[in-house]
């Protein structure tokens, strides 16, 4: 038996990993340190009450044999399906058909997953600095990955170049890491460079419910000639709340055609063989979102979140630091102070600060240098990270 040996191409392992084994090191060493976690994007308020309600009653039908539910439906049940269609139709304006929405665990699963129905010989282009996933799913195949440049001139939005060729295109907007966020005239370039190109865009849509600048898209379908080159993925984690609770969804529009095939019907073949379905009880939950109840209650939610971001970015203002996001994004990257290095102002932060916030290298190259806060942490313990910034960097 050979061992996938691309995976010894990888990184020891995972960014949040590190920085969690880091962390615990030095809680170890001082016992007595009140850390503030500001780094992995981790919500910290509870599911809404409509969540909660709806995934109690359906744990209770469960139970019952009349409304017991075994396998279900393989794209996801049709409650959660329309509620979703539904969504998409109000707030973006993009009209989707059921069988082009498929729910799963996360984004970050169909992410690595959707590789499957890819050649291993195309190549990927990201952006840098970038979600370690996308990288990593690839060096796991061991496809060719190309970098385009995110850095303070471009926004950390990189545009399409025509002299780079590429066949799989990684957009997430609001990005993370950067916060930085695509308004519709640029991400008409990039569908124009796939269709020019023949490619597929696989554009990450997690933080689009953070987005409220006009100008901005929440979908890549608001994009006219999407539907013919990008695949969306998006997560109830973010929007809801659901990092531990699990729910996400794919849209793969029937009109994606690549060698004369249809993508829908590759990744519906691929999910029916490797993939059972989210619970009922948490789909019920997760459809729960979508009523005006639930939409009411996640408001809140958004909005608790992004005054902490508001909060972190009036420090970063005082303090004359430069940063993205913060604004239609629950990231904050800034500009470590006094050039220091990602990790180093890492290891300052941690040891006379005591708050973790995740360095920008872990990012890729183009990271260096710079620093992400997130905004998901708890007010109060967000307010005194924010003390303690200004005391340290003042
Ligand atoms: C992050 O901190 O970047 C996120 O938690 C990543 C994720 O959602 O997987």
């Amino acid at each position: 038996m050979k061992i996938n040996s691309n995976y010894l191409n990888l990184k020891e392992s995972y960014l949040f990993s590190d920085i969690a084994k880091k962390t615990a090191a030095y809680k170890e060493s001082n016992p007595d340190a009140d850390i503030i976690r500001l780094g992995i994007g981790d919500v910290t308020l509870p599911l809404a009450p409509a969540v909660v309600d709806a995934m109690r009653s359906a744990a209770d039908d469960m139970g019952v044999k009349e409304s017991f539910k075994g396998y279900g439906p393989e794209q996801g049940y049709g409650f959660l399906k329309d509620a979703i269609k539904a969504y998409y139709s109000e707030e973006d304006g993009v009209e989707l058909e059921a069988d082009e929405i498929f729910i799963s665990d996360g984004a970050k699963s169909d992410l690595g997953n959707i590789l499957d129905i890819f050649a291993k010989d195309n190549t990927v282009l990201v952006p840098d600095p970038v979600y370690p996933v996308y990288v990593d799913t690839n060096i796991m195949d061991d496809r060719k990955i190309v970098y385009m440049s995110g850095n303070a001139d471009n926004g950390f939005r990189p545009l399409p170049d025509d002299s780079v060729d590429a066949d799989i295109i990684y957009i997430c907007s609001p990005n993370n890491p950067t916060g930085a966020a695509y308004n519709h005239a640029e991400l008409k370039l990039w569908v124009d460079y796939a269709k020019k190109k023949g490619a597929i865009i696989l554009f990450d849509a997690a933080y689009e419910a953070f987005v409220s600048s006009k100008e901005l898209v929440r979908s890549i379908y608001e994009v006219e000639g999407a539907k013919e080159c990008a695949i969306e993925f998006c997560s109830f984690s973010k929007i809801a709340g659901f990092t531990g609770t699990r729910c996400g969804w794919t849209i793969v529009p029937q009109t994606l055609v690549y060698d004369g095939v249809k993508l829908n019907k590759l990744w519906l073949r691929r999910q029916t063989t490797k993939f059972n379905g989210v619970s009922y009880p948490i789909q019920k939950a997760a459809a729960a979102v979508f009523t005006p109840e639930g939409r009411a209650q996640i408001k809140q939610n958004l909005d608790y979140y992004k005054e902490n971001a508001r909060i972190i970015t009036a420090a970063l203002d005082e303090l004359g630091i430069w940063y993205t996001g913060g604004v239609n994004s629950p990231y904050i990257w800034l500009k470590c102070p006094n050039g220091m290095k990602s990790w180093d102002f890492f290891d300052l932060l941690l040891t006379k600060a005591n708050v973790v916030g995740t360095p920008g290298a872990g990012f890729g190259e183009m990271g260096e240098g710079f620093f992400r806060l997130t905004a998901f942490g708890d007010r109060e313990r967000t307010k005194e990270a924010v003390e303690r910034l200004k005391k340290l960097l003042k």
